[in-house]
């Protein structure tokens, strides 16, 4: 059977769960030999094991291996994105999807936190970009996917560090497109809202009634509820595809109509 990324070869950041396990899965499904990477060495194997069962049993054709590495160490980005050309020859797919978050005011932000979320979230998307980009030229193909966020342009008081990254994936992934959109290569960014993974179960932990608090924010959507991981992962096959072949340049806001609000009354 062949699925909409049939030979496709792709890497992955930040597979170990959530986003970019959903991710690395539905890529496997629809046919990619996916590489997927993460700092979670332990989490990063079982996933994968779940990934390659999971295919087995669809006998969809595609494949999964994990990496471990930091995408906000150049060393190891570099010899991540060398040893994937190494045994494909070629890299169709980048998914950026690796971050972090830290709540505290601007007030509060320190130094070392700043660093780690910058260095995770957009220092890694820059070092991966650069690294499979002359690849791609050669091939005068590829498809880069940058996971931001709604809070690159809605604020959330506790994150601005979060969201200052999540806006300048924005500005960069429109650069990447713009330089490269010759060569046949094609960048987008996604913008989700709430996701229901482990980043988010541990915002909503942070408060002195976790459910109450995650029951008033699914409230704050018109659709009343918060994504699922795999909401997210059909536009990133949606984007890493031949369906998307005109679109670049874009972000993708999948938001349940959370920004589309000023208030309700
Ligand atoms: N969950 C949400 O509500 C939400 C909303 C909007 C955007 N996003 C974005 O989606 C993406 C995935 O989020 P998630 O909720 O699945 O997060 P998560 O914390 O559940 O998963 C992120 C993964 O990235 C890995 N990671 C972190 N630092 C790394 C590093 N330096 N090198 C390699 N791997 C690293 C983590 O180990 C983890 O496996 C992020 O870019 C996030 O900003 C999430």
């Amino acid at each position: 059977m062949d699925g909409r990324l049939a030979g496709r070869t792709a890497i992955v950041t930040g597979t170990a769960r959530g986003i970019g396990a959903a991710i690395a899965r539905a890529f496997v499904l629809e046919g990619a030999h996916v590489t997927g990477v993460d700092v979670l060495e332990e989490a990063g194997l079982e996933t994968g094991e779940a990934i390659v069962a999971a295919v087995r049993s669809a006998g969809t054709g595609g494949s999964f291996a994990f990496v471990s590495c930091d995408v906000s160490d150049e060393a190891q980005v570099r010899r991540t994105v060398a040893a994937v050309l190494a045994a494909h020859g070629r890299i169709d797919v980048l998914v950026n999807n690796a971050a972090v978050q830290k709540e505290a005011l601007a007030a509060d932000v320190t130094v070392e936190d700043f660093h780690r979320i910058v260095d995770t979230n957009l220092l890694g998307c820059v070092l991966f970009c650069r690294e499979v980009l002359p690849a791609m030229v050669r091939q005068g193909t590829g498809a880069i996917v940058n996971m931001s966020s709604v809070n690159a342009f809605s604020a959330d008081p506790l994150l601005p560090v979060y969201g200052a990254t999540k806006a300048a994936i924005i500005g960069y992934t429109k650069s990447v497109a713009t330089a490269y959109g010759p060569h046949g290569i094609r960048a987008n960014a996604i913008c989700p809202g709430d996701v229901d993974t482990e980043l988010n179960r541990a915002f909503f932990a942070a408060h002195d009634d976790p459910a109450a608090f995650r029951a008033r924010v699914e409230h704050e959507y018109p659709v009343r509820r918060i994504a699922s991981t795999d909401e997210i992962a059909r536009i990133a096959v949606f984007l890493a595809s031949d369906d998307a072949s005109f679109v670049s340049g874009s972000e993708i806001v999948v938001d349940g109509a959370i920004t589309a609000r000023i208030y309700e009354l």
